[in-house]
């Protein structure tokens, strides 16, 4: 099931988990992601690590756990303005590099989380 996608070409968990890791510790460091974050970030680094599974063609991990992944809607209680969706895209194209994530793999994961995160936003600057 898992054949040919960017998941099993990227090499898998370990390869999710390290880009996850790479990336919240961005998160946690940048000044307009800080306020809507919580503090101790690994439960939701775990969370994204099973979502990015799924998303990437993976096992269903995410819905397993949490069901239907509703982004938008789990999304809502916090105040996704554009430079926090500019902000959180910045974070994510630095953890690619330092997870060390080659292209074409590089930029397709980029892309198809730009398109999530335009979707994520529902607040103006
Ligand atoms: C959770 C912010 C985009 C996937 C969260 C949380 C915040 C947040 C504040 C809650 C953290 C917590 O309480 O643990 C943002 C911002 C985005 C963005 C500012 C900018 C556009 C995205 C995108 C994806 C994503 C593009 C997926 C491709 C998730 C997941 C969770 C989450 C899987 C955990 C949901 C759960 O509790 O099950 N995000 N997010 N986010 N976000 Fe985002």
């Amino acid at each position: 099931i898992t054949h040919g996608t960017i998941y099993e070409a990227i090499g898998g968990f370990d390869t999710i988990n390290k880009l996850v890791h790479a990336f919240y510790k961005r998160v946690g460091n940048h000044p307009k992601l800080i306020p809507i974050f919580p503090d101790d970030l690994s439960e939701t680094a775990r969370k994204q690590s099973l979502f990015l599974t799924q998303f990437f063609g993976g096992p269903r991990l995410y819905e397993e756990e949490r069901g239907h992944p509703m982004m938008r809607r789990r999304h809502l209680p916090f105040e996704i303005t554009p430079s926090r969706r500019d902000a959180w895209l910045a974070c994510m194209a630095e953890a690619l590099i330092e997870a060390e994530i080659e292209e074409p793999y590089r930029t397709a994961i980029f892309e198809k989380l730009t398109l999530t995160a335009n979707h994520m936003m529902n607040t103006p600057e």
